[in-house]
């Protein structure tokens, strides 16, 4: 949701916020613009659509500075536009960029109009760097200026500052949404997140919520918290290296992230397993303790996360025997929730920024401590599982386990998915109480020979991009699946609404004939997820009632399911895997089904319309 970057230095830093831009798009990608201090004056280039738009604007005119700040948006207030477009100026003097959502922007921009205001722009940004500009004008100090408009507005925020009268500045405030500063050497950056700042440095500080920073050419680094306390943050480095930010040699970062998936599930193990059983203390301190306790789990995520963690219910009610919960978090965080005693809160998220899914966590929290309050209940604990490093979710739990996906780009999850669900089965082992029973050592065993597995369902490749034909000119279908299955078949329908834009429904086939069977006929291509398990036979039956109905029917399976393809029917053979993995293992053919099919219809794969990734608004 938006992308911030700025850079104070002692050389150009045009090219630097540039490329920063580049790196963040995929927060936003409707509008994007940079301001640059020139000879003690604001100078700044905006445009509409992608970062490319404003390349081509500042080869025509570039910018040339030392100190600048630059954002890429996904427009809440006000249309993607140009005149929309950050960084914003008050009166020439303030340059602002800002992620996030001014709660009460209307009543201050209504207090600033009566003071003779006028604003250019439709967005709540705009009324910030009003706020600062008269601010500066009473205090003279740019961070005073910006602490005392903090104290004025709601919502969510990260912001980089600049002002005219203080040229060799910049502050930055996070609030609800990230911002990470970039350490160098006589040169400070900050930025949406640490991918954007690779290029100049790998050692960064994560703000804490509520955090304000200044970069000066006089002190460097300073950063205070929300009580105007002087913080000591530590200097953390970046190990995972540079790459992730480079398609190499694919065609588009989807397909890239579709293929590490072998390689980020082994990372993801690593370490984790000892002999036949999972390593509780990947887990965090005291897990072991903690996890011995659990009577029940509440699992609460967004979108793609959301449909791991219906898979996992199915992992810890049968191989657990724990009475687990899946919510998306938008809906959690305004139920009033019953929490039975012991009941571990679990998030999952691959950024670890996504407003709702934060808000589910801290109300969790709030929660315990009133039901402790009550009668001495509450959640036992809470539990990360998390993609980045230093975010906000795994800074808040007590405990995490970090998927080791690397940076995912493509908007459309790929590869963190996968590896969440790695980190769930990880999860399902450690609460089982049987420990080191036959079925604990097979999976573990299973669980080894998974990235293998994967290499084999990738070489499905081809064979799926000739059957993304059948595809291409449709307008809707639907997805079947049983079991495990069924969060796989709404995943795959996700990624096909989400990069081809064709109109995609998922069910659990046992519900077809309660409805949706209605839908089928020539036009409504139907996928089915069926592995050889112990809902085959059902399955099966549901199949037929399609082919009964003239559907075209697409069935994935695995050889030892008996279904010979025919005129209506195609199937597609997945490598055979332990039940409880097939979930991992088909997931993949329905990515690159979605991806051969929106390659096919010419959509932006990696950016798709109207979509960011990291949803840091509610
Ligand atoms: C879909 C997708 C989204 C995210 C959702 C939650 O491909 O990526 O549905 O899964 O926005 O994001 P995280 O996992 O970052 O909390």
């Amino acid at each position: 949701m938006c992308g911030i970057v700025a850079a104070l230095a002692a050389r150009n830093v045009q090219g630097i916020l540039l490329e920063g831009l580049k790196r963040l798009e995929y927060r936003g990608y409707d509008s994007a613009g940079m301001a640059v201090m020139e000879s003690g004056a604001l100078m700044r280039q905006r445009a509409q659509g992608k970062v490319a738009a404003l390349e081509e604007k500042l080869a025509e005119r570039s910018l040339t500075g030392s100190i600048g700040i630059a954002h890429t948006r996904w427009a809440t207030h006000g249309k993607p536009s140009e005149v929309n477009a950050h960084p914003h100026l008050a009166g020439d003097r303030v340059a602002i960029v800002h992620n996030g959502i001014i709660e009460n922007f209307e009543p201050l921009k209504r207090e600033l109009e009566s003071d003779g205001v006028v604003f250019e722009s439709e967005t709540d940004t705009e009324v910030v760097a009003h706020l600062i500009d008269r601010a500066f004008a009473t205090c003279h100090d740019l961070l005073a200026a910006v602490q005392s408009v903090l104290a004025r507005i709601d919502g969510a925020y990260a912001l980089a500052v600049m002002h005219v009268d203080a040229p060799r500045e910049i502050v930055g405030a996070r609030k609800g949404s990230p911002l990470v500063v970039g350490v160098g050497i006589d040169e400070n950056f900050l930025a949406s997140d640490t991918l954007a700042l690779l290029q100049v440095t790998d050692r960064f500080v994560y703000l804490r919520e509520g955090d304000v920073v200044r970069l000066s050419a006089r002190h460097g680094i300073e950063v205070l918290t929300a009580d105007g306390e002087p913080a000591a943050r530590d200097v953390q480095v970046y190990e995972h290296g540079d790459s992730a930010a480079s398609r190499g040699d694919y065609r588009h970062f989807m397909l890239k992230e579709i293929h590490e998936q072998p390689a980020v599930i082994a990372a993801t193990l690593e370490g984790r397993l000892s002999g036949s059983h999972v390593l509780e203390s990947s887990f965090g301190v005291g897990a072991r303790a903690l996890f011995e306790r659990v009577k029940q789990v509440h699992i609460i995520a967004c979108g793609t996360s959301y449909h791991a963690g219906m898979v996992a219910r199915y992992w810890l009610e049968k191989l657990a025997g724990i009475p687990t919960t899946v919510e998306v978090a938008s809906e959690y965080r305004y139920r009033d929730v019953v929490v039975p005693e012991n009941t571990l809160f679990v998030t999952l998220s691959q950024s670890g920024e996504t407003a709702d899914t934060l808000a589910a966590l801290r109300y969790a929290t709030s929660r315990a401590d009133d039901l402790t309050e009550q009668d001495g209940q509450g959640y036992l604990a809470t539990l990360a599982i998390c993609n980045v490093p230093g975010s906000s979710l795994t800074r808040e739990s007590d405990l995490s386990l970090m998927t080791q996906a690397g940076p995912e780009i493509g908007v459309a999850s790929t590869k963190a998915f996968t590896t969440q669900l790695v980190a769930l089965m990880l999860l399902t082992l450690a609460l089982r109480r049987s420990r080191g029973d036959e079925r604990e050592a097979a999976l573990v065993q299973a669980l080894r020979g998974l990235p293998g597995v994967l290499d084999q369902a990738l070489a499905m490749d081809g064979p799926i991009a000739a059957l993304s034909e059948a595809f291409a000119e449709k307008h809707h279908a639907l997805f079947l699946g049983r079991g495990t299955q069924y969060p796989i078949a709404l995943e795959g329908a996700l990624k096909l609404k989400e990069i081809s834009y064709i109109h995609a429904e998922a069910y659990p086939a046992g519900e077809l004939k309660h409805g949706p069977l209605a839908l089928v006929d020539a036009d409504m291509p139907v996928i089915a997820v069926a592995p050889n398990d112990e809902l085959l036979e059902k399955l099966k039956s549901n199949l037929q009632e399609v082919r009964a109905r003239g559907g075209e029917l697409f069935v994935f399976a695995d050889e030892g399911v008996a279904l010979t393809a025919a005129d209506s029917l195609r199937v597609l053979h997945v490598p055979a895997v332990d039940e409880f993995l097939a979930p991992i293992v088909y997931t993949l053919p329905l990515q690159l089904l979605s991806y051969h099919v929106a390659v096919l219809k010419g959509t932006d794969v990696d950016q798709p319309r109207n979509l960011a990734k990291s949803v840091t608004v509610e």
